[in-house]
């Protein structure tokens, strides 16, 4: 087996918020996360196929296949989005890192042409990332209202 990696790159921000919780708790949990108009991160996502080496051409994956449906189903729709309001597939989702990784795995794994789907690691920051594998996670999906939230706001 054979493990092959592509990086991209976005930017968008974000706000961590728990619509169900009061404002002081969110406050108390989320601190600067949670600050109304949110926040921005230079977010890198490396996301890694496994699988043999086609005979033929050498490729587990061919990268730049790769790279388009990356660019198809996520980067092009984060980047220098808000991440709370502006992405569907992210709608009623808190932003975290956890959570987005989940949600990024779900929406390219059915789509690669060859290998298989091994890991996605998402960073926020250099310090802060995650890893996900792909085991079932369940993610709670709010009510939306942040349309609202958002109307205050702007
Ligand atoms: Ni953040």
């Amino acid at each position: 087996m054979v493990y092959v990696t592509r990086k991209e790159h976005f930017s968008a921000s974000h706000r961590l918020y728990n619509p169900d919780w009061s404002d002081e708790r969110n406050e108390a949990v989320f601190d600067k996360c949670n600050n109304p108009r949110g926040h921005g991160h230079n977010y890198v996502m490396e996301v890694t196929v496994a699988g043999m080496p086609d005979p033929e051409t050498g490729y587990v994956i061919d990268l730049k296949r790769l790279r388009d449906i990356l660019n198809a189903e996520i980067i092009d729709k984060v980047d220098h989005k808000h991440l709370n309001y502006d992405v569907d597939f992210l709608q009623g989702i808190i932003p975290t890192v956890e959570n987005l990784a989940v949600m990024f795995w779900s929406a390219i794994d059915a789509k690669l042409p060859s290998g298989k789907l091994h890991s996605l690691k998402l960073f926020e920051s250099d310090n802060n990332f995650c890893e996900y594998f792909g085991e079932p996670v369940k993610i709670k999906k709010f009510a939306l209202q942040n349309e609202s939230a958002y109307a205050e706001l702007v």
